[in-house]
């Protein structure tokens, strides 16, 4: 298999962990390079369910070495019960390497999301304005504080914390005195630099057999031809530059994250495909075009199973939007894409898909909207399909078994995109999965003509 990078190409949730389990049979090596425990990866296999946060989901397999890479946020309490609960399952975390270049979320990261997601709230609240949106609606699990400290020059990262106790406490009494005051006027009582050093000191003894210089072992493996795979966390739409700024996560949640995240360079990457959901979904705040709020929302939420894999929160649901699809196209230069969730639209008469966006002036906008305001302002130009009521697409493992009318909509979503679908998932289960395009000989359900990739 080439070393592949799985991205998220919507607003997160797309079904990521299914295609890089899917994918993790080939590989050799799987990443994590961005996020934190704001993920939550979902994969279901011979009827167990598991999630993941912080653990690329390769780990499932036993034999594949995985990695926790620099560009990551490391909540060690939340690691380390994560790492807990595999290991009550019989998984075994003798492959998992984390970096020691990762930043660390300390307890007062995640209060600080808390208080200023307050904050944010409160200042909509007196003003009256969308000045700065209010709240992000975000997971509360540290991950903007700590990625802020990161950015700022004073984080604390893994390498840091198993420093013997004289540079280490200075290193946190640095971030003690650059934070302090800031966290006293956000409402959040500094720790004692005693209570900081003992918490450090006591989650580094139990990562430090994981902590390792990740990019020596990631360029070996890579000089060696063995195959990696990149393990996206997030998606597309909630990347801190590309994304639906300031609705928006901190990290780059795009392929190019893949790189700076995991150092690996793009001279090694292959192929970038990147997850869909047969229709859009969203956690937390911000403009969603293409959202339903009716009896077909309904349906996407039920029968999809909406909810947050980490905060268990309901996702928000509308139709497959096609300007942010072929946004997402452009700005990860996607090779291929999985598109998960089909059989999530059986039983649905008709089918919507946003081909435009128009503004309050009747305009039609040429591009993604780069500010809330205007995308918030955009009413969606949709194309409308027959669905296949009385037919299904679960349980359906040939291209040429899927619905005439669910293989057309695919094909409608790739000229919108203007791109391949390499896969189409249609359950959560790994055999729930129709390929179209194999990127190793053999693999998965090999079936259907051969794609003509389209032209942009
Ligand atoms: P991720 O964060 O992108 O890995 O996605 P999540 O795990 O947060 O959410 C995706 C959810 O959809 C999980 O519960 C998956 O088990 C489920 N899922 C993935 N692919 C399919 C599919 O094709 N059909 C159905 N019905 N569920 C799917
Ligand atoms: P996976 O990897 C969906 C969203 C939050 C919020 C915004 C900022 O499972 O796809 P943060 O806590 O990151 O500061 O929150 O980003 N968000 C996600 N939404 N899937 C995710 O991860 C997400 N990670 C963050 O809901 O709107
Ligand atoms: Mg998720």
């Amino acid at each position: 298999m080439p070393n592949v990078i799985v991205v998220g190409a919507q607003w997160g949730d797309e079904g990521k962990a299914k295609v890089v389990d899917l994918l993790a049979e080939h590989a050799d090596v799987v990443v994590r390079c961005q996020g934190g425990c704001n993920a939550g990866h979902t994969v279901k296999h011979a009827g167990e369910t598991y999630k993941f946060h912080l653990i690329p989901s390769g780990l499932l397999y036993g034999n594949k070495t995985c990695v926790i890479g620099p560009g990551t946020v490391i909540d060690p309490d939340v690691l380390l019960g994560e790492m807990a609960d595999l290991q009550k399952r019989g998984i075994s975390m003798d492959g998992l390497h984390i970096s020691h270049r990762a930043h660390v979320t300390l307890p007062f990261h995640r209060e600080l999301d808390g208080a200023v997601e307050q904050l944010r709230q409160k200042a909509e609240n007196d003003t009256g304005k969308n000045a700065c949106g209010g709240q992000i609606g975000t997971t509360k699990k540290g991950i903007g504080p700590t990625y802020m400290d990161k950015v700022g020059r004073f984080g604390v990262r893994l390498v840091d914390i198993l420093e013997p106790t004289e540079p280490l406490s200075a290193r946190l009494q640095q971030i003690l005195d650059f934070r302090g005051d800031t966290m006293q006027a956000q409402g959040v009582t500094p720790p004692s630099l005693d209570d900081l050093l003992a918490h450090c000191q006591r989650v580094a003894k139990e990562l430090k057999p994981y902590i390792t210089d990740t990019t020596p072992l990631l360029y070996k493996v890579a000089k060696q031809g063995k195959q990696l795979l990149f393990e996206g966390a997030q998606g597309t739409l909630l990347d801190v530059d590309h994304g639906t700024y300031p609705f928006v996560t901190s990290s780059n949640a795009t392929a190019g994250g893949a790189c700076t995240g995991s150092g690996v360079g793009p001279t090694k990457m292959d192929h970038t495909i990147g997850v869909m959901k047969a229709y859009t979904t969203r956690v937390g705040e911000g403009p969603f075009p293409t959202e339903l709020t009716d009896s077909v929302g309904q349906h996407l939420q039920t029968v999809g199973a909406e909810f947050g894999t980490t905060t268990g929160r309901t996702r928000r649901c509308g139709w497959f939007d096609g300007v942010m699809a072929h946004y997402s196209v452009m700005v990860n230069g996607l090779d291929s894409v999985a598109l998960t969730k089909l059989d999530v639209l059986d039983g649905l008469d008709e089918i919507k898909l946003c081909t435009g966006y128009t503004l309050p002036n009747g305009d039609v906008i040429e591009g993604f909207p780069a500010t809330v305001r205007q995308l918030a302002s955009v009413t969606p130009v949709y194309d409308t399909m027959p669905g296949w009521p009385g037919e299904k697409t679960e349980g359906v493992l040939t291209w040429d078994g899927l619905p005439t009318n669910a293989k057309a909509f695919v094909e409608r979503l790739e000229a919108l995109m203007q791109c391949p679908v390499s896969m189409v998932s249609v359950g959560p289960e790994r055999t729930a999965t129709i390929t179209r395009q194999p990127l190793v000989a053999g693999m998965a359900v090999a079936t259907g003509e051969p794609l003509q990739p389209v032209t942009c």
